[in-house]
């Protein structure tokens, strides 16, 4: 679907990052509200520009144990006399070449070594080479944590001289200031920018999700649309036409209307951290709603582009209106044979082994995650909860990516020992062309004599594919995939 009717939002607004952009054809759609600036910078800060490579492997044959007494030998330094640089110095470090500085208050980094590490990816970093981070990192508040200044703190290499300081504290307007005032009963996993999920108990107290309790995900300030002046625009193939669509004409394409779950590929994160930390917003298992959507399919919007299915290495990559200090759009892509099946959906983001850690990875090695694994959790009873002894009704969801259909859901009260089946609600589901969560309760009987019960679920899907019963061999450094059997602790009243 290309236009959603759930929220204001046409664009982009709940995608996931593209980490680095693909190296084959790419289509472009993106969104505006003014004028068109197709292919604005997400390519020229693209982190697999070939100076990024080459100086890659430059910095893998120097060698780690190089780099990092380089390293110390600076942080020390920098500890016992800090030395004193000017702002036109910083500013002449912007690039690998030059080695790439920035600053956070009065003080100045080398964050050289750490761009290719970098959680957000090298071309965000980038943005602020050779300048102050203040502004940026008003943006993404992400990095209003401690483990973040800690992370940085190892790369000072001194402070901006007396006269500089000053010009340092960069006054930034507040980007959020017009953020949508949002449901009270959201969770909030961060506020700037704002990302919260629905409680437990409200998760699946309806098949769709109420639109006010739809779960969050936003990498930016949320843009503000005007309806007669926002435009969609589609690069067409080379040498064929482009595309610039109002929302009325998007309403002349046929409409229609198809029930979608939407899971955040960081869904019930916070259970990997607890084995293992990771990087990322801490979801638990509510990073995940369902609306019914309606409007243009992207198939047909692309056809009318002149895109055909033959152009088979193409990307469509999507620009989104949120767009940070610089103009530069949030994006993702998704393959053009993927677009062009009237019946697909979108996902992104990549997994690693449990082996691999941030001085390991390498992104290029592993695809992007296009479908999410089989996945269910229990939103009721809540954790920690007192339930009354005698009878017990667990409720949650089910789901699965690449339009796999839940066909089963099984429950244990005591940790995986034993199983019942639950029952499965919602709309029926065609095989493989199921694109919404199956709701799901179990009522049994509360064992005779147990204080406390281990409530697991797990479900299976069409392919038979079912949930590992543990995080430990799924762990990945991006806290991403999580779909281990999900446990609730309760209490059973005496
Ligand atoms: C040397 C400076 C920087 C350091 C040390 C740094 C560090 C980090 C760390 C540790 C994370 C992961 C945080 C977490 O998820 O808990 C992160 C994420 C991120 N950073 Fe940075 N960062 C720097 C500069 C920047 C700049 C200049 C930008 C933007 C222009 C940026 C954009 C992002 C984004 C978009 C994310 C991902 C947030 C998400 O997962 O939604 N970073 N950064």
């Amino acid at each position: 679907m290309l236009l959603l009717h759930r929220t204001v939002v046409p664009g982009l607004r709940q995608a996931y990052r593209l980490k680095s952009a693909p190296s084959r054809l790419c289509i472009w759609a993106c969104s505006t509200n003014d004028s068109f600036q197709p292919q604005r910078s997400s390519h020229a800060f693209s982190g697999d520009n070939s100076s990024t490579r080459g100086w890659r492997v430059m910095g893998t044959l120097l060698g780690l144990g190089a780099v990092l007494a380089y390293h110390d030998h600076w942080c020390r330094a920098a500890q016992e006399s800090p030395r004193i640089y000017t702002r036109e110095e910083v500013r002449s470090h912007s690039s690998p070449e030059t080695g790439i500085w920035v600053t956070l208050g009065s003080e100045v980094f080398d964050v050289t070594e750490f761009v290719d590490l970098h959680p957000g990816g090298p071309s965000k970093l980038m943005l602020a080479a050779g300048g102050p981070l203040e502004p940026f990192w008003a943006l993404y508040a992400v990095h209003n944590q401690s483990h973040v200044r800690e992370i940085l703190a190892q790369y000072k290499i001194g402070e901006l001289s007396p006269d500089d300081k000053a010009a340092s504290i960069l006054k930034t307007s507040d980007p959020y200031a017009d953020d949508p005032i949002r449901h009270p009963a959201l969770k909030v996993n961060s506020q700037r920018p704002f990302n919260a999920e629905p409680p437990p108990e409200l998760l699946t107290e309806n098949y769709i999700t109420p639109n006010p309790i739809f779960f969050t995900r936003n990498h930016l300030p949320v843009p503000n649309l005007d309806p007669d002046t926002y435009r969609l625009h589609v690069v067409g193939p080379p040498g064929g036409q482009s595309l610039c669509l109002s929302l009325d004409d998007l309403y002349q394409f046929p409409k229609h209307e198809i029930t979608v779950t939407l899971q955040c590929a960081g869904n019930r994160r916070s259970e990997m951290t607890r084995f293992k930390e990771v990087r990322g917003l801490e979801w638990s298992a509510g990073a995940i709603s369902t609306a019914r959507w309606a409007g243009a399919r992207l198939c047909d919007v692309l056809s009318q582009a002149g895109h055909h299915l033959s152009e088979t290495e193409a990307h469509v990559c999507f620009e989104g209106l949120d767009s940070d200090p610089t103009g530069t759009a949030y994006g993702a892509s998704i393959p053009l044979a993927r677009a062009m099946d009237p019946e697909a959906e979108r996902r992104d983001y990549k997994g690693f082994s449990p082996s691999v850690d941030w001085d390991t990875v390498d992104f290029d090695s592993a695809p992007s995650i296009q479908e999410l694994p089989v996945q269910s959790a229990i939103t009721q009873p809540k954790d920690g909860e007192t339930i009354e002894s005698g009878e017990v009704t667990v409720k949650g969801y089910a789901w699965s990516g690449g339009g796999r259909a839940v066909v089963r859901v099984d429950v244990s009260l005591d940790g995986g020992l034993t199983w019942q089946v639950a029952e499965l609600d919602g709309e029926e589901q065609r095989a493989r062309k199921a694109w919404a969560w199956r709701l799901w309760q179990l009522q049994a009987p509360v064992p005779a004599g147990k204080k406390e019960l281990n409530i697991v679920c797990k479900a299976v899907d069409d392919s038979y594919n079912v949930q590992p019963d543990t995080v430990a061999p799924i762990w990945n450094l991006r806290g991403v995939l999580s779909n281990a059997w999900h446990h609730v602790h309760v209490h059973v009243a005496p």
